[in-house]
């Protein structure tokens, strides 16, 4: 699947210089650290990066796992993935175009699945799409990390703080600055800005979906991480592996 303009409604393919300036920041990289951290990789781990972007989390797993597919729906930002993984000599990266509310995987063929600052661009039924089929791909037991933005246009004092921290900090570059407030406010009526969702309504979708194990951890500023797995198999589930054996002769 291709970046396709009605599916990518952001337009990431055009956004590829912009996001480089901003993974790089020091809150991007603490980001990081800290999913990869909770995602406590394994050598033996098949894992999937949704959202990958130009390849944060899935070019600092890599070199600790078996393979990372990097999924996103912009086919510019995975050419630039490809190009950063040749370059760091990175060979255990796939890069898949697809969204992330339709994974092109196979049931429990996975063992974590990690995403940072893409669910935001999805819907509340829209993430709740993606995370079943998150839930979908990874085995019984797999683990899940998502960071994102975790508030919501509400007026609890955390979410009237964060927003208007983030106005306050786009209105002192001037007037790019005020020309974005008026865009985002033009996206917002028009019910195409980002939708960030807060942490609780991430803890009942992760629960709602069917996770298990799950918590939410709050960074300094806007961003949340999200940690759950899907439940081990259940004893229903148990005895065909048992049969499965048996029938080996094991
Ligand atoms: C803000 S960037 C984050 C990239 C990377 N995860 C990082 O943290 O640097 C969001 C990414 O999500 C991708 N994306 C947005 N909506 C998507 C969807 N429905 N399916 C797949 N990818 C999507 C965009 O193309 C973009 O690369």
């Amino acid at each position: 699947m291709s970046g396709d303009r009605n599916e990518d409604p952001y337009g990431w393919d055009e956004r590829v210089k912009a996001w480089e300036e901003v993974e790089a920041t020091d809150a991007f990289q603490a980001i990081r650290d800290r999913v990869c951290e909770l995602a406590e990789p394994r050598a033996g781990d098949r894992v999937v990066d949704l959202g990958a972007g130009l390849g944060l989390l899935a070019l600092e797993l890599a070199p600790r796992v078996a393979q990372v597919v990097a999924v996103d729906i912009s086919q510019r930002m995975l050419e630039q993935l490809e190009l950063r993984a040749a370059a760091e000599g990175v060979e255990n990266v796939l890069p898949l175009a697809a969204d992330l509310r339709k994974l092109p995987l196979e049931d429990s063929s996975v063992d974590l699945v990690v995403s940072s600052y893409a669910f935001h661009h999805l819907d509340d039924p829209g993430k709740e799409l993606a995370l079943a089929e998150a839930r979908r791909v990874l085995v019984p037991g797999g683990r899940l990390v998502v960071a994102d933005m975790m508030f919501s246009l509400s007026l609890e004092p955390r979410d009237r703080r964060l927003v208007l921290e983030k106005v306050v900090a786009i209105a002192r570059r001037g007037p790019a600055g005020l020309l974005r407030i008026a865009r985002n406010a033009g996206r917002l009526l028009a019910g195409r800005w980002e939708h960030p969702t807060s942490p609780e309504v991430w803890e009942r979708m992760l629960v709602d979906r069917g996770f298990d194990a799950v918590r939410v951890e709050l960074l300094a500023h806007e961003a949340g991480l999200a940690v759950a797995r899907r439940p081990a198999a259940t004893g229903a589930e148990a005895p065909a592996r048992g049969a499965r054996a048996a029938a080996s002769g094991r």
